[in-house]
């Protein structure tokens, strides 16, 4: 497979002011650098106390830039020389003075000197503030955040949770592997913005009695990288997953289902709020007509019990028929095992769908990487081998491209 880390080529400025977060500074260099970055750390003084430049430069590779008055830099212009090189500034952790002195435009120390000497348009600053939570909460804090936001700077977090002083609240840096993701999807093109995506993802399970029950081998995975890149290009992204052990991306609102009949009853409301909708879940289109309240259990006489089975709801169809003003711009997938875009078509007129997505079946499930073919009026498109978060990417900006909202 040879789709580039999602940090290929880029160049980031991470800059440590001083905070108990620096521990976790160390762990973000390997994250940026494992997603292909290459990383230069700044330290303000106040940093150093927490963690070693040492530490940061053994990681990084690169030697740790502590002062404007460093005589390495032949022209003597680190704040010129750093800024002008990098992608983006990200400051982890972002101390409550720091955020003050990105407020004020203050260039005391390199940090903040480089900061302020970024060309605006072309190099972005990210500040992951870490802080005691009343620190934080303090209208002075909260002003200067502000006043850091209109000035063009991007606030990542904090988190909530256990402070190192012992409290609970928010003001946590965010993780190294949560900077990392939202790093990464500060990168990719915001083709969604303002938009609303609903998304059913994984298997449903249709339970026999209380212990048993039928599903399938559709383990999510493309659902969930549908819904990272839907959100990644800015839309609100709601996610109805059926039973699948995966992590919900960031920024993306999940509603756990189990059976089709809580898949359907869970997106059929939520649809005409939303302006698409892409169904990747692998529904079961049967379930047992009644499931046992008890378990079935063996009589001794051999034979299997009997059970019938009804059809479950079309819960891509149904939302497809609902009225033009209430219908969001839907996707469907075909999941099959042969004659792929002669059923995917089949399924577009079927459904009544503007777009359906194909893709090989069971040579798919549970796997990182997938082929798909695109089919709708204008034709195919096939989107080739990939890891699924890449093809979920190229899918976003295809269903971006046809995208068409709904009459007011
Ligand atoms: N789908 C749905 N509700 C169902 C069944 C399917 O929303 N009860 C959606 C799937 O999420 C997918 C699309 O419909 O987007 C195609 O589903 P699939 O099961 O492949 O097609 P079927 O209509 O069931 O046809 P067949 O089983 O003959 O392939």
């Amino acid at each position: 497979m040879s789709t580039p880390p999602d940090l290929h080529r880029k160049h980031i400025v991470l800059g440590l002011s001083g905070g108990i977060a620096c521990y976790k500074s160390a762990e973000l260099v390997r994250e940026l650098m494992r997603a292909g970055a290459g990383v230069q750390v700044v330290m303000t003084e106040a940093a150093t106390q927490f963690i070693t430049p040492v530490t940061m430069q053994a990681l990084s590779g690169r030697t740790v830039v502590l002062s404007q008055w460093d005589a390495r830099e032949p022209n003597n212009m680190a704040h010129i020389n750093l800024s002008r090189e990098a992608d983006a500034i990200l400051v982890a952790p972002a101390s409550a003075d720091f955020i003050a002195q990105i407020a004020q435009g203050r260039a005391d120390e390199l940090l903040s000197l480089l900061c302020l000497a970024r060309p605006l348009e072309r190099c972005p600053l990210l500040l992951a503030p870490a802080m005691n939570r009343e620190m934080w909460a303090h209208p002075a804090t909260q002003r200067n955040v502000a006043q850091a936001q209109a000035d063009g700077a991007i606030v990542l977090g904090p988190g909530a949770g256990d402070q190192a002083c012992g409290e609970t609240g928010d003001g946590r840096m965010l993780e190294a592997d949560e900077l990392r993701d939202e790093l990464i999807a500060f990168f990719q093109p915001r083709l969604l913005a303002g938009r609303s995506v609903l998304i059913t993802a994984g298997p449903t399970f249709e339970a026999i009695d209380p212990v048993r029950g039928i599903t399938n081998h559709s383990s999510g995975k493309m659902g969930f990288a549908v819904a990272r890149a839907a959100a990644e290009a800015g839309a609100r992204v709601t996610l109805v997953a059926g039973p699948v052990h995966l992590p919900t991306p960031r920024h993306v609102t999940r509603i756990d289902v189990t059976s089709a009949r809580q898949m359907h009853d869970a997106v059929l409301p939520r649809a005409p709020r939303h302006d698409i909708f892409v169904a990747t879940a692998a529904v079961a289109d049967w379930r047992p007509a009644s499931a046992g309240e008890q378990k079935l259990k063996k009589d001794g006489s051999g034979r299997p019990p009997a059970f019938e089975l009804v059809e479950n709801p079309d819960i891509l169809a149904t939302v497809a028929r609902l009225p033009a003003a209430d219908r969001p711009w839907c996707v469907g997938f075909a999941a099959e095992s042969h004659d792929l875009v002669r059923h995917a078509r089949e399924k577009l007129q079927r459904k009544g769908v503007p777009l359906v997505v194909g893709n090989l079946g069971p040579a798919t499930f549970g796997r990182d990487d997938n082929t798909l073919v695109l089919v709708d009026a204008a034709g195919e498109t096939e989107l080739p081998a990939a890891g699924k978060l890449a093809l979920a990417r190229d899918l976003v900006r295809e269903i971006a491209a046809r995208y068409t909202p709904r009459p007011a």
